[in-house]
């Protein structure tokens, strides 16, 4: 059986390394996932890998089923995803090309289908949430990172936005007040619902652009491409690491 996934976001719509056995239609409850589930190995360890924002790259942040991508890879039995996000950084430390596995989430999302449980079945279910990622595959990657000699930040706190626009720079700046580290657009409520349907879910989010207002000018799609190409090549390997120690 299948247990790990990898979920590849914006610059990641793809595995280069997976040996593609065979691909997986799921239907789910919640209707159609972003894309077909494409099953394969990667140093003879089985491996699901989904593009998050479907094949080609059509579906905005806002617009992903998320409650059917997470729903669907229970269903084929995965226990544990890896989340590959680009992300805006905001402190110091998270300049472009960077990666960091963060430890902690500011929800700034809404409008979206957050939960499994909506109380639809007459159920009131409440899960604990204090710590969102899953520390053992945390450490894992962390680890990994170590042995590539991968400079990366180990933990960080990754504030979800609602996009698909960016931030303004007050938003910014008001995130940073809150403590956040990082800005995303997807890792809210993906990371909630593998908590409630009981998936180990961590993330390597990989630095594309400084958050607006932390440089002069504006934040260009041209940036974002450079600095997500040379930041997802050690993405790339930081998974192979991974995937070979699974
Ligand atoms: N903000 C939100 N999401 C992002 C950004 C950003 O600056 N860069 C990449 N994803």
């Amino acid at each position: 059986m299948t247990t790990l996934a990898i979920i590849g976001g914006t610059g990641l719509g793809q595995l280069a390394a997976l040996n593609i056995t065979h691909r997986e239609t799921v239907s789910t409850p919640y209707g159609n996932p972003s894309a077909d589930f494409l099953i394969g190995e990667i140093h003879q360890k089985q491996v699901v890998f989904l593009a998050r924002h479907g094949n080609p790259h059509t579906i905005p942040p806002h617009k992903i089923n998320y409650r059917a991508n997470v729903w669907a890879l229970k269903h084929l039995g995965v226990q544990d995803i890896i989340a590959v996000a680009a992300v805006g950084g905001i402190t110091a430390e998270m300049q472009p090309a960077h990666i960091a596995i963060p430890d902690q989430i500011i929800d700034y999302t809404y409008g979206r289908e957050h939960t499994f449980f909506d109380g639809n079945d007459g159920n009131v279910t409440h899960i604990d949430f204090s710590y969102p990622y899953c520390q053992k595959l945390r450490a894992a990657l962390i680890h990994c990172a170590a042995t590539l000699n991968l400079k990366i930040s180990p933990i960080g706190t990754y504030g979800s936005t609602q996009g698909p626009r960016l931030e303004s720079a007050a938003e910014i700046t008001r995130m940073e007040r809150d403590g956040c580290d990082l800005v995303g657009m997807t890792g809210m409520p993906e990371a909630a619902l593998a908590k409630e349907i009981g998936i180990n879910y961590a993330s390597v989010a990989v630095i594309a652009n400084w958050g607006a207002g932390k440089t002069a000018g504006e934040i260009t799609m041209a940036e974002i491409e450079e600095n997500l190409h040379h930041g997802m090549a050690n993405a790339g390997a930081l998974l192979q690491s991974f995937i070979s120690t699974y």
